[in-house]
């Protein structure tokens, strides 16, 4: 039975609701994060509770992490999940949902479609629940025949996938656009950039098509290799992605444990 942790109290998800004017649901108008569970243990949950925290202070929805923080503990306790994903969510109605998900399989590359699009500058700094713009880019992307879309604003800068971090090589160096840019400050991101010499620079789709190299990082794939952007391919298998795919387990692993024996 998947359990659910709403307000404090931990409940079948089927039995967990909240008001249809609640404004998180009516306005998309709250915060949110995904946080993903190794052996039932949460990998930065002191990151994403920070991030939800600034997040809801951007919004001016009144959270305290710390509520939220005894909400994952509540449920980690009642549940013992596995590997899953946990969704953290705030809303503007003055709700706090802790959500068990099932982690969705990955292959281990993928093919991109640029698709247009322009960061909501108000928003930035904000996990907000204003999304659909994110998941129609991913179902746009999948119509041009891709598996995920690529978001490049109007002036062609390339950002980021739409739940994930974009890095690229050019040179034999790795690199990453700017939070300048407006993208999310992943912490995958900043893990990469930590343990890696990636460095933040601006790019276009035409810079891309020298590209070496090129993966996303996010917290459910952690590095997961583009083999393709727009139609050209792009090698995978290459020693930087590699680099920053260990790097980011070993971080991982560090922090959680060792992975469970199978069987
Ligand atoms: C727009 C966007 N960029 C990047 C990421 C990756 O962030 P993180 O590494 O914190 O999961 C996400 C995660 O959902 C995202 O929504």
């Amino acid at each position: 039975m998947s359990l659910a942790c709403l307000d404090g109290a931990v409940m079948p998800v089927a039995e967990a609701s909240i008001s249809v004017t609640d404004e998180g649901l009516l306005r998309g108008d709250g915060a949110f994060e995904v946080l993903r569970l190794y052996g039932g243990r949460p990998f930065g949950l002191d990151e994403h509770l920070a991030r939800m925290g600034r997040s809801a202070a951007n919004l001016r929805l009144v959270l305290d992490p710390e509520a939220v923080r005894a909400d994952v503990e509540l449920l980690l306790r009642e549940a013992a999940p596995g590997d899953a994903l946990l969704r953290l969510v705030a809303t503007r109605g003055g709700r706090r949902i802790a959500l068990l998900e099932e982690l969705p399989e990955h292959a281990p590359t993928i093919s991109l479609a640029s698709v247009t699009y322009a960061p909501t500058r108000i928003l930035d700094g904000v996990k907000s629940l204003s999304y659909a713009g994110n998941m129609l880019a991913t179902r746009l992307a999948k119509e041009a025949g891709a598996d995920e879309a690529l978001l490049v604003t109007p002036h062609g800068r390339v950002l980021e996938g739409p739940t994930s971090s974009f890095f690229w090589v050019r040179g034999g160096e790795l690199l990453t656009p700017p939070l300048d840019d407006h993208v999310l400050d992943s912490i995958t991101r900043r893990l990469v950039l930590e343990e890696t010499e990636a460095r933040e620079a601006s790019c276009t789709l035409e810079d891309l098509t020298g590209a070496e190299e090129a993966f996303l990082a996010s917290t459910v794939r952690e590095v997961q290799a583009v083999s393709a952007i727009d139609g050209r391919e792009i090698a995978v298998g290459g020693p930087l992605t590699a680099r920053a795919a260990e790097r980011v387990r070993a971080r991982i692993q560090a922090a959680v444990g060792p992975p469970e024996p199978v069987g």
